[in-house]
């Protein structure tokens, strides 16, 4: 199991972890935004030469946000998604962001767990933030200062 910085060459895999894990999952054009953009770095975990999760950190100025996270069901529950995160808040150090925020749905336990457990604190709720189904959404911020 490796860790790896993601890239443009990466965009079919990573939607077919999207199409495995999300209800709404992103469209190529998408993730190719994502792979191509200054201000976003991937993270995928291989084992062997198969993604099996990934991660997104996107930025503004000195404002990290992790925008998606990941981790097919047959792979869930190794450690896979913190590592992830792990590779993730190394970089937003690296790149001196001042914090990284985040949204997940109030009903997604597993995420606001590990999001709990990787330091981050629920600061606020965003009404009916998210569609199909509609749901509001938790915000969590890790200060990296
Ligand atoms: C959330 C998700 C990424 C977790 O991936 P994972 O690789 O299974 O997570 P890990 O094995 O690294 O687990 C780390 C911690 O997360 C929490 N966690 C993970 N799965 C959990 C579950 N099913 N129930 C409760 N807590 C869970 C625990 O705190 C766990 O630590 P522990 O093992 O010491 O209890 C994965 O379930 C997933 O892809 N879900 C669908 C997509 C999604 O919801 N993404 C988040 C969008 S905001």
């Amino acid at each position: 199991m490796t860790i790896q910085r993601l890239s443009q060459d990466h965009t079919k895999a990573i939607h077919r972890v999207e199409e495995s894990c999300f209800q709404s999952p992103w469209s190529e054009n998408t993730i190719e935004a994502l792979l191509k953009s200054d201000n976003a770095q991937c993270f995928g975990c291989f084992e062997n030469d198969t993604l099996v999760g990934y991660i997104a950190l996107e930025w503004v100025l000195d404002e990290g946000s992790l925008t998606n996270l990941a981790v097919l069901p047959s792979y869930r529950r190794r450690g896979i998604a913190e590592k992830l995160t792990e590779a993730l808040l190394e970089e937003a150090i690296k790149k001196d962001l001042q914090f990284v925020t985040l949204e997940v749905r109030v009903s997604n336990t597993p995420a606001s767990n590990l999001y709990r457990k990787m330091g981050f604190d629920e600061v606020g709720v965003r009404k009916g933030y998210y569609s199909n189904p509609r749901e509001d959404a938790l915000l969590m911020t890790k200060y990296l200062a």
